[in-house]
């Protein structure tokens, strides 16, 4: 099985003729300097990302190895955002992706750091549904179709 997804990182914002989600933040540089990339460990990166025209797109296999060879996590291919650590406060990120149909089990977003437990959030996709770890529903029908 193929897992698959498309990061588009944007730092402006878009003015949907709704109330602006970013109203009261201050804008945060994100660089290519805050990206660390993690693939399976046994493969080039180019075989699992490629960056073209601002556009990040990540893949990964169901059997491909963990990031790291003394790793017993799932396959991933990654970006993790370095640099920009917090403890408190408010923050958000904004990006944009596309999971092409097919794709299951693909986690999209993940927030590091709980008062209980390794994570704060994880959001996948499952049969084109977005869900809170594998389970509250989030949002539907997402398959090639953008996610914000
Ligand atoms: C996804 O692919 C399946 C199998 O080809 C198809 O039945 C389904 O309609 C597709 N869904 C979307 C949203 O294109």
């Amino acid at each position: 099985m193929l897992l698959f997804l498309v990061l588009v990182c944007l730092l402006k914002s878009f003015n949907l003729g709704e109330a602006d989600t970013t109203d009261g933040f201050t804008p945060v540089p994100l660089t290519q300097a805050n990206f660390e990339l993690q693939r399976p460990y046994n493969v080039p990166l180019e075989e699992r990302y490629s960056y073209e025209h601002g556009i990040h797109k990540l893949w990964v296999y169901a059997n491909d190895k963990p990031h790291d060879p003394n790793s017993h996590t799932q396959p991933r291919t990654e970006i993790r955002i370095e640099g920009l650590d917090y403890s408190s406060g408010v923050q958000q990120f904004e990006g944009y992706g596309f999971v092409p149909n097919g794709t299951s089990g693909v986690t999209i977003s993940e927030i590091h750091g709980a008062s209980s437990g390794a994570t704060t959030l994880i959001l996948r996709i499952y049969d084109g549904n977005m869900r809170y770890y594998s389970g509250d529903l989030v949002d539907t029908g997402l398959y090639d179709n953008g996610l914000d």
